[in-house]
């Protein structure tokens, strides 16, 4: 049996939890779900950061104590997790007894081989990072560059850790570890900075209070990062302890806004303290709300994970996150395409397998499981599917061990889709009329019921509720449900005689009517005004005529009602990639103006900061109602495929490129396209219209940079 433990960040109790909150907390849940499933001796752990002076502040912003918020804000995650289904075997909170006496241990481990001394820092630092920045790092006027607000000038008496010791032996730990930071260019990013030179860590202050005292010196209080981060450990109990002997090292998985601190901070702390190093730490990126950051002064931005779940379904937006997105690239949110994947993936394609499978059950085999024919099982369309499944078992299992559940649910999808085929092709109902195919009948019935199980046991992780619900309704049990298939076995696991249920509609295709009525709720008012605002459509940049970028103005956050009876009425967008609303790609107007492109000679840092790589298409598809679009799904040397929209359809037909190996811009920022999320930018030539596409000389492996 493996071990598995996997975490999530510890999130900031001064705010409620959001989407990018729920999307880390949902893969980790989904990931534990999966390796339970499949035997593997599992821990799940989550909690609160709930030190520090951003805490302090917003505390007191409130008129509270910091651990009256704190009291209050952990709340609402909890509840919000409870709401989200995820079954987590530990929360664990910084103010709890257990943690604090955890890091004044590690501290006094630190110290006592002498990696702590004492000094004075001044500083830029930014509080909603809570990290110092060196002057160079720092914007114009002093702005922290992730939040580009103000950095405020700090000079304290401070205890340092020796933090550069450490960057030579870690250096030497991502060598023999190449998989130690995952995925590999956030492993690339962290190899990067130790090499650059590491200064020691200013760990502790005295300005406020909202912390952990330094041992032997109360003046001071621990540093919020290293509090923090040493959760992973302290939640496991004493150091000689039965579960940090179980479970110990986890695997992290994160943002990868806290990079550093995971691969560079948490690993020297352990090295300094003797302890092992976590097993993996991966990155997840980033979401974005229609091309904008999350952030509370942007009300288009602010999507309150309880609310969708309350409208579209606890297990609709769990699979949406997880299936949109490769873990680890950024994405881009928007409503439309919850919507799309909603109708198209789970109303149209698993909700259609199951309501049908029920119907011709009930109708032609009385209501129960039927027997298998033994001489049938290896024969035709039976053994087709039969075959499929398997695979796609072997598949999923893989690509869930491997961090990728966007692709473990594509694999799965060949499998609803499969039996959804072979319902059509073995025509239950027509077997039903001749008596002499009773066997067949029984035969394809079951197999039917056989795959609705199989893909219910893999969903189970992802979708717990429905796929408890699917399994009870083929008439399996609760212990079949919570396992993970054994590929070798489908077609045996119902019994023979088993009640199944009556045919019932899973998930209620969303029409056009509901769809207007989500979208006024879910978008604030305010951000439709500011959609509606004509002098906002001004910054809207063009986007190109290869289906690029539509990095969005204000226009772009948040669908105005005029967008939305476009949308009603099917009307066709002047150019399949203009800019402006992403799923009909209808602007309402054209922007007034638009920023002239800067010309003029491009610098070599400038072109540095473009990541061309080449890639190899793997799959290319029409997007339904767009002539000049096709969705490519592309191997760009990663551990899951990006997905692009390129306007290449009047060029090329999908069929003429699988296979071939394109130049691929990989950090163009996400954008969603005609409903469909974009992650970068194949490069072709021509102007308006697209002529030939880019291509590279000799047999160059997928991924190899491009400069
Ligand atoms: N308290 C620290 C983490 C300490 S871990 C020892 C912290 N908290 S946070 O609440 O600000 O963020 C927690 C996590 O949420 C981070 O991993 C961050 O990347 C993630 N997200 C916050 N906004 C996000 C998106 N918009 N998209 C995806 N994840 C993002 O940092």
């Amino acid at each position: 049996m493996s071990r598995f433990y996997i975490s999530t960040p510890i999130y900031y109790v001064n705010d409620a939890p959001h989407l990018g909150h729920a999307y880390c907390t949902i893969a980790a849940d989904a990931l534990s779900r999966f390796h339970r499933a499949a035997g593997d001796d599992t821990r799940f752990l989550t909690g609160t950061d709930e030190h520090g002076i951003k805490v302090e502040q917003a505390a007191s912003e409130r008129g509270m104590t910091p651990i009256q918020l704190a009291d209050d804000v952990v709340e609402r995650f909890r509840s919000t997790w409870a709401h989200l289904d995820i079954a987590n075997d530990d929360f664990i909170r910084t103010t709890e007894a257990r943690h604090k006496e955890f890091v004044s241990e590690l501290w006094r481990r630190m110290d006592a081989r002498g990696d702590i001394y004492k000094g004075k820092y001044e500083g830029w630092y930014c509080v909603k990072c809570e990290a110092y920045y060196p002057e160079g790092e720092l914007l114009e006027g002093q702005l922290c560059p992730t939040h580009k607000s103000p950095a405020t000038w700090l000079s304290e008496p401070t205890y340092f850790f020796k933090l550069s010791k450490y960057a030579g032996p870690l250096l030497e730990h991502f060598e023999k570890n190449p998989g130690f930071v995952q995925p590999e260019n956030y492993r690339n990013e962290v190899i990067a900075f130790l090499k650059s030179g590491v200064r020691d860590l200013s760990v502790s202050r005295t300005t406020f209070r909202w912390g952990i005292p330094v041992p032997g010196d109360e003046e001071h209080v621990i540093y919020v990062w290293i509090d923090a981060l040493t959760n992973y450990m302290s939640a496991l109990g004493p150091i000689d302890g039965e579960l940090h002997r179980r479970f110990w090292p986890g695997i992290h998985l994160i943002g990868k806004d806290i990079l550093k601190f995971h691969a560079v901070y948490w690993p020297s702390m352990l090295l300094s303290a003797g302890l092992p190093l976590p097993e993996l730490v991966f990155a997840t990126g980033w979401w974005t709300v229609r091309g904008e950051k999350i952030s509370k002064s942007m009300p288009a931005t602010r999507v309150d994970p309880n609310q969708l779940a309350d409208d579209i379904g606890v297990d609709a937006l769990r699979y949406y996150l997880l299936r949109e997105v490769p873990l680890g690239l950024d994405g881009d949110f928007a409503y439309e395409n919850l919507i799309g994947r909603y109708n198209a993936e789970l109303a149209h394609d698993l909700g259609n397998l199951v309501s049908r499978a029920l119907t011709v059950a009930g109708k032609f085999t009385g209501g129960v499981v039927p027997p298998i024919h033994a001489d049938l099982l290896g024969t035709g369309r039976h053994a087709e599917l039969a075959r499929e499944a398997s695979a796609v078992v072997r598949e999923a299992a893989d690509q869930l061990r491997a961090f990728a559940p966007s692709r473990a649910l594509e694999t799965i999808w060949r499998l609803v889709r499969e039996a959804n085929r072979y319902v059509n092709d073995t025509q239950p109902w027509a077997l039903a009329r001749d008596p002499a195919r009773r066997a067949d009948l029984e035969h394809s019935v079951r197999t039917v019921l056989e795959a609705i199980v199989c893909t219910a046991r893999m969903l189970r992780p992802v979708m717990p509720n429905t796929a408890r619900e699917m399994t009870r309704l083929v008439g399996g049990s609760e212990e079949l449900a919570a396992s993970w298939p054994a590929a070798e076995r489908f077609g045996q696991e119902l019994v023979e005689g088993a009640a199944v249920g009556e045919s019932k509609i899973l998930f209620p295709r969303i029409d056009e009517d509901r769809q207007a009525a989500l979208l006024d709720r879910w978008i604030p008012a305010d951000a439709r005004a500011a959609a509606a605002d004509p002098a906002a459509t001004a910054v809207a940049p063009a986007k190109d005529a290869k289906g690029g970028q539509a990095k969005g103005g204000k226009r772009d956050q948040a669908k105005g009602g005029k967008a939305r009876d476009k949308d009603k009425a099917g009307e066709a967008a002047p150019g399949d990639a203009a800019p402006g609303d992403a799923a009909t790609g209808a602007p309402d107007k054209p922007p007034r103006s638009k920023p002239a492109p800067p010309t003029g000679p491009v610098t070599f840092d400038e072109f540095g900061r473009m990541d061309l790589r080449v890639a190899q298409v793997v799959e290319a598809a029409a997007i339904p109602g767009a002539t000049r679009l096709l969705r490519l799904l592309l191997d760009v040397g990663e551990p899951e495929p990006r997905q692009v929209v390129a306007g290449i359809a009047e060029a090329y037909r999908p069929d003429q490129l699988v296979g071939r190996k394109v130049i691929f811009l990989a950090n163009l920022a996400p954008a969603t396209i005609r409903g469909v999320t974009s992650q970068g930018m194949i490069l072709a030539a021509g102007a308006e219209r697209v002529i030939g596409l880019s291509a590279v000389d000799g047999d160059v492996p997928v991924g190899t940079k491009i400069r």
